[in-house]
C-alpha cells in the first residue's frame, strides 16, 4: 500500500480525500431518514440535513472532476497499466454517479410538492407536483444509490484482487480517496442491509465485513514479503481503457435495475386503469359498518417500529384521492375491493384480483402481506422487511392498518350501517 501515484494535482487530492467522508455522513443520514417514520418531526429535520450533505457532495464532485480534466497520472510502480485503466474507470463512473444523483433528487422532492431546504437556507420550487415524473426520477435517483453499491463492491472486490496480486490495494491503486470511499460505502451498505428490521445486527455485520478485509490485507502483506518485483506493462492502451469504460458501463447498467429487482419499482406505470368502478369513491365510504380495533400494546409498538414503519413507506394512509406512492393510497382500506383506488396504475396481476372479487377483509390482508409475491403471484408490491409470515404480527399490522386508515375521527365506530355493501356482514374487526 505504497503512496497514491504521480500526477494527480493538489485539488484533485484534496476533493477526493474528502468525498468519502462526506459520503458517509450522507449514509448515515439517509439510513436514518428510510427508517425514520414520516410521521415524525425528525424527519423534516433528516430531509434538511439530507439535501445539505448532498449538495456539499455535489461541490465537492464538481471540483474534483475539474481537477481530473487537468490531470495525467501514470500507473504506480508494479502495478499493471490494465489494472490502473480500470481503477480509473470505476473512480470516474462513480463521481458521473454522484454528480447526477443530487439533482435528480431535487426534481424528485420537487415532483413531490416537497420544499428543499439545505439547513436553513430554502430553494424556490422550480417544478409543479408531477407524479410521472416524481416516479422516474425517484425511481434514477434510488437507482443511483444501487449503482454506487454496485461500483463499490466492484472497487472493494478489485482491490482485494490486485492487492494480492500486485501488491496495490484501495489506495494506491485508485485514484486518491476513490478505494476508501468504496469501502466506507459498501460498510454502510451492508449495515443498511443488516438492518431493515431492527438496528441490533448492524455493527456485528460491519465488523464481519471489517474482520473479512483485514484478513486480505493480512494476506496480502505476507505474500508481498515474499514476491519478488517483477515487470508489468506501464502503457495504458487505447483497448484497455475502452474495455475498463465498457465494464464500468455494464456495472452501471446492473445497479441501475436494483430498485426494480429489489422492489419491483418501475420507473414508468403504465395507465391509471381505475377511472370509477362501480361506485367507488376513492374509499370515502367505509365498507365496513363496525372495525373493531384493539388498543395498541407493547408488541404492536414494536411491529409498528420494526414493520409498519415500511408500509408507510409505500402507501399514504390519509384521505387524498391521488396521493399515491409507490403503492396505492391504502385510506380505508379494509373491506373494500382490491384494485380499486382510482387514480393508481395496479399490475396485472392486482387487476385480475379485483376482477376475480377479491376484497380485503382481515384474511385476504394477512394472507397477502404474508408473502405477496406468493399469494398473488405478479403483484408489484414487496415488503421491504421481508414476507410477514407470523399470525401474531400479521394481526398487530392489520390492527395499526385499520387505526390509521379508519376514517378521520372515527376510532373504530363508524356507525353507517348503510354504507356496508351487501354481502360484507361480519364486522371486519373481530379481535384474535
Ligand atoms: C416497497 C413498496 C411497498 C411496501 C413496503 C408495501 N407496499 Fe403495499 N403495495 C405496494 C404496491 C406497489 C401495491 C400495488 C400492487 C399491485 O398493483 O400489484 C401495493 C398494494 C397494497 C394493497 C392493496 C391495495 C389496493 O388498492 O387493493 C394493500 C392492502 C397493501 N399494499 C398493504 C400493505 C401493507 C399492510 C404493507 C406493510 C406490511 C405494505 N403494503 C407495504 C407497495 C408497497
Amino acid at each position: 500500500m505504497a503512496s497514491p501515484p504521480p500526477g494527480y494535482s493538489r485539488l484533485g487530492i484534496v476533493s477526493g480525500w474528502t468525498l468519502p467522508f462526506l459520503y458517509v455522513a450522507h449514509s448515515a443520514v439517509t439510513i436514518m431518514l428510510a427508517r425514520t417514520d414520516r410521521l415524525l418531526p425528525l424527519r423534516e429535520e433528516l430531509r434538511g440535513v439530507h439535501y445539505l450533505v448532498g449538495g456539499l457532495i455535489l461541490v465537492a464532485v464538481v471540483l474534483r472532476l475539474w481537477a481530473w480534466t487537468r490531470e495525467r497520472p501514470a500507473p504506480p510502480p508494479g502495478l499493471p497499466a490494465s489494472a490502473f485503466a480500470w481503477g480509473r474507470a470505476l473512480a470516474l463512473a462513480t463521481l458521473l454517479l454522484l454528480l447526477a444523483a443530487p439533482l435528480l433528487g431535487l426534481v424528485y422532492a420537487w415532483a413531490d410538492g416537497l420544499p428543499v431546504r439545505f439547513g436553513p437556507l430554502a430553494l424556490p420550487q422550480l417544478l409543479e407536483r408531477d407524479r410521472a415524473l416524481w416516479q422516474a426520477a425517484g425511481y434514477f435517483h434510488s437507482g443511483l444509490g444501487f449503482m454506487l453499491v454496485v461500483l463499490n463492491l466492484a472497487t472493494v472486490l478489485s482491490a482485494g484482487l490486485l492487492l494480492l496480486r500486485f501488491g496495490h490495494g484501495l489506495v494506491s491503486a485508485f485514484p486518491p480517496g476513490h478505494g476508501l470511499f468504496a469501502f466506507l460505502g459498501l460498510s454502510s451498505t451492508v449495515y443498511a442491509f443488516a438492518t431493515f428490521r431492527s438496528p441490533e445486527p448492524g455493527p456485528v455485520a460491519v465488523g464481519v465485513f471489517w474482520a473479512l478485509a483485514a484478513g486480505v490485507a493480512a494476506l496480502a502483506w505476507w505474500l508481498g514479503r515474499r514476491r519478488a518485483p517483477r515487470a508489468v506493462s506501464r502503457r495504458v492502451s487505447p483497448a484497455a481503457r475502452v474495455a475498463a469504460g465498457l465494464g464500468a458501463a455494464a456495472l452501471l447498467l446492473f445497479g441501475a435495475a436494483g430498485p426494480w429487482l429489489l422492489f419491483r419499482v418501475s420507473p414508468f406505470s403504465g395507465p391509471a386503469d381505475v377511472a370509477v368502478v362501480d361506485g367507488v369513491d376513492w374509499h370515502v365510504t367505509p365498507a365496513v359498518a363496525e372495525l373493531s380495533i384493539r388498543p395498541p400494546d407493547a408488541f404492536e409498538r414494536q411491529v409498528e417500529a420494526e414493520t409498519f414503519k415500511w408500509c408507510r413507506f409505500c402507501h399514504n394512509l390519509q384521505p387524498g384521492g391521488d396521493q399515491h406512492k409507490v403503492g396505492p393510497n391504502l385510506y380505508n382500506i379494509v373491506g373494500q375491493r382490491a384494485g380499486t383506488v382510482p387514480g393508481f396504475a395496479y399490475s396485472e396481476a392486482m387487476r385480475r384480483a379485483r376482477e376475480a372479487g377479491l376484497v380485503w377483509t382481515e384474511e385476504a390482508l394477512a394472507a397477502y402481506i404474508a408473502d405477496p409475491q406468493r399469494n398473488m403471484p405478479g403483484t408489484t408490491m414487496i415488503v421491504s422487511s421481508g414476507p410477514i409470515p407470523d399470525p401474531k404480527v400479521q394481526a398487530a399490522i392489520i390492527n395499526i392498518l385499520k387505526r390509521e386508515t379508519a376514517p378521520r375521527g372515527g376510532h373504530g365506530r363508524q356507525a353507517d350501517p348503510s354504507a356496508a355493501p351487501a354481502g360484507e356482514e361480519r364486522p371486519a374487526g373481530e379481535a384474535r
